[in-house]
């Protein structure tokens, strides 16, 4: 086994939707090494805690894919709890991972960083440029901010101590692992739980909100851990020839968008239902498009492999394990 599958890996998050498919992909790779601490053994926002936890631990890379995570209501309803804890969270695991050594980090972040009103597709350069979405900008301003303290640690100490802390912002993503709950859930798993408790019902039809015009981008959670993985191990020159020192981040998309029409018919075909699927106009749209450029990750050689038909076949078959 090569020194490198043998390092000390934190995946923190572990039992998220991402921090999960991450272990999945880093186990495949033959990584034997991953360290993981659940919620309740090691809360990330108490800095004492994340100090001795890396004071024993002292892995060698470190993954930071726990988070606040929630839709809009959660996010509408908790801002100060998404904006505390999600700092709390990154600015003790950044700091402390410097502070004992480590020299890779990964931070996760979120497509909510750009501009409400950014052009289509939405490039690394559009970060900072117009206002934030209402609803989610504590929780957009404290991702905003881990790219920041990894840009700013990289700039200060990146010569004298060999570090170098990347960031990834994910587009929508789907799969194992994902939240189903009938009222607070993301589009996709909302309507695996819609279509099927139609097949199940014998329902002759399924309403879905708005005109189905709007396009959206989504990427199988696989996919986001293997560009996780991907980005952490490149080499820092190829890395550098992508990013700049004050805008080091890296979408991770898809590479197309579909309209919420044709998400419908995807889903419905995903979960065996056949009957009529019906659009409620009267309904809000939301933003027409939201669709980030994968033009950087692309050229360092990343491209997505799970196909929407796959990815909500295997998302079904999770949603069946959990229902
Ligand atoms: N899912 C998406 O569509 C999506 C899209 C774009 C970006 N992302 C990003 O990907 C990252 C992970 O998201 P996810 O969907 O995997 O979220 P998730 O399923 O909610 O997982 C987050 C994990 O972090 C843990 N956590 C939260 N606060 C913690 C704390 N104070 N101490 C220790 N652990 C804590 C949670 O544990 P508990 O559940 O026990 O609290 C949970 O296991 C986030 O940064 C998110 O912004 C996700």
């Amino acid at each position: 086994m090569s020194k490198d599958l043998n390092q000390k890996i934190y995946v923190a998050g572990h039992r998220g939707m991402v921090g999960s498919a991450i272990v999945r992909n880093l186990q495949t790779k033959g990584f034997s090494n991953i360290l993981t601490r659940t919620h309740s053994e090691l809360d990330l926002t108490n800095q004492a805690a994340v100090e001795a936890f890396f004071q024993t631990e002292k892995p060698d890379q470190v993954y930071l894919a726990a988070a606040k995570v929630g839709g809009i209501h959660a996010n509408n309803t908790f801002p100060a709890q998404f904006i505390y804890d999600n700092l709390m969270v990154q600015n003790n695991v950044i700091h402390q991972a410097f502070t004992h050594g480590v020299k890779k980090l990964l931070f996760l972040g979120s497509s909510c960083i750009y501009p409400k009103l950014a052009p289509q597709p939405m490039g690394e350069d559009a970060l900072l440029t117009g206002k934030l979405e209402p609803t989610n900008e504590p929780y957009a301003v404290a991702k905003i901010a881990g790219i920041k303290v990894c840009e700013s640690y990289n700039r200060q100490y990146g010569q004298t101590h060999g570090i170098d802390y990347r960031s990834v912002m994910p587009t929508n993503l789907y799969g194992p692992g994902d939240n189903y709950h009938p009222e607070n859930s993301h589009v996709i798993p909302a309507l695996i739980r819609r279509f099927h408790e139609a097949k199940i019902a014998n329902a002759p039809e399924v309403m879905i909100w708005g005109t189905g015009t709007p396009r959206r981008e989504f990427l199988y959670v696989d996919d986001m851990a293997a560009a996780s993985v991907f980005v952490m191990e490149l080499d820092k020159t190829t890395y550098d020839s992508q990013t700049e020192r004050m805008q080091s981040h890296i979408n991770v998309g898809f590479g197309s968008d579909v309209t919420i029409n044709e998400l419908a018919y995807a889903v419905a075909k995903a979960t065996g239902y056949q009957g009529n699927i019906c659009f409620d106009p009267s309904k809000p749209d939301g933003a027409p498009r939201k669709w980030m450029s994968s033009e950087r990750l692309n050229k360092l050689g990343w491209t997505a492999k799970i196909d929407l038909a796959s990815g909500l076949t295997a998302a079904y078959q999770d949603f069946l394990g959990h229902n």
